[in-house]
């Protein structure tokens, strides 16, 4: 997973974050470098806002991507057959991995995994709402890689040329993983909407599912995401919310018309003026309230973290006492 800007901020109110006085002359050296489109690496001088942006981003995409290997990991033992079990079980590491990557960018900020950890099991912390809604058949797991995994990309693309380092390199890799995720998830609905007609009503029903809250994906509108205009300055972010969701919808709809199934939305119309697709309205109080914790299967999410987190405390343990033995051993020959 995800996006840029998943839930909305951490904090419950939405106003811009505030300057805090930065020494002028720093602050416009800072700002001419990323105009230039220069890297900024975690040892260059920074204004505190833009740190505290991209810890926010940062973590709440590292927090999707391992929330987002639950809905998923409970269907690895039951995917129809071995190809699709071992496809989904790499999918479902790759994600893993993806929440690897992005924990070491952030914590290159100056924030440690452990408090970044804690934030979301206390509920500080927000992650992706689209893994707040339950995964109820097979075809759940093809419109995710297919919408969900695709929304990823359409954010992510852009993130490989945000303007801090460590997090546009980790964007590289994740972005041709999220490519995969992309195609599996598309060929799995492709297979049910050309079998039976049971397949084809699932793969429907999937879709109509996780066709509007994949659109939230992207965030507020931009009218509403009172960061955007900061963070595409900085160049944190490249393009809006809206912009974004936009291309979604425009390459999503051919690869439906494909498969020959239907988009839930009946003002879902070609706009030659614009040459884009007209959508209907997005039901944003939905969104909010699953940004809230009131999704469907929230509570059962974080309890699986949590226990995750604390079934793992024998290994992180044992790798600490693991490094200081070998540290220790490497003194004493030396
Ligand atoms: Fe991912
Ligand atoms: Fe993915």
């Amino acid at each position: 997973m995800y996006t840029t800007d998943l839930s909305g901020k951490d904090k419950k109110k939405s106003e811009p974050t505030p300057l805090k006085q930065e020494d002028p002359k720093l602050l416009a050296a800072f700002e001419a470098r990323v105009a230039n489109d220069e890297f900024i690496e975690p040892k260059d001088w920074m204004p505190e806002a833009y740190r505290r942006t991209l810890v926010r981003q940062i973590s709440q995409h590292a927090h999707s991507e391992i929330v987002g290997m639950l809905p998923e990991g409970n269907w690895i033992t039951r995917a129809p057959s071995l190809r699709r079990k071992a496809i989904l079980l790499a999918k479902v590491q790759d994600e893993g991995g993806h929440g690897l990557y992005l924990y070491a960018a952030a914590e290159t900020l100056g924030t440690s995994r452990a408090e970044m950890i804690e934030a979301l099991h206390s509920g500080k912390a927000k992650y992706s709402t689209i893994f707040n809604y339950p995964t109820l058949t097979w075809a759940d797991i093809g419109a995710i890689g297919w919408l969900v995994d695709g929304a990823a990309i359409m954010n992510q693309v852009p993130l490989q040329r945000t303007s801090f380092g460590p997090y546009a390199r980790a964007m590289v890799r994740v972005c041709k993983e999220e490519s995969f995720h992309q195609r599996q998830g598309y060929e799995i609905m492709m297979a049910l909407a050309g079998g039976s007609r049971e397949q084809k009503r699932m793969a429907q029903d999937a879709l109509a599912r996780w066709w509007w809250p994949s659109l939230m994906m992207f965030g507020p509108p931009d009218d509403k995401s009172p960061n955007t205009e900061q963070s595409i300055r900085w160049r944190i972010k490249r393009e809006t919310n809206d912009e974004l969701r936009q291309k979604f919808v425009d390459v999503s709809v051919p690869q439906a018309e494909a498969i020959g199934l239907s988009i839930p939305d009946k003002k879902l119309k070609w706009n030659e003026a614009r040459g884009h697709y007209d959508y209907g309205e997005i039901d944003w109080e939905e969104f909010y309230a699953v940004v809230r914790g009131e999704g469907s299967v929230a509570k059962e999410r974080m309890q699986a973290r949590v226990k995750a987190w604390e079934d793992g405390a024998w290994v992180r343990d044992a790798a600490l006492v693991h490094a200081a033995k070998r540290t220790a051993a490497k003194i004493a020959a030396e």
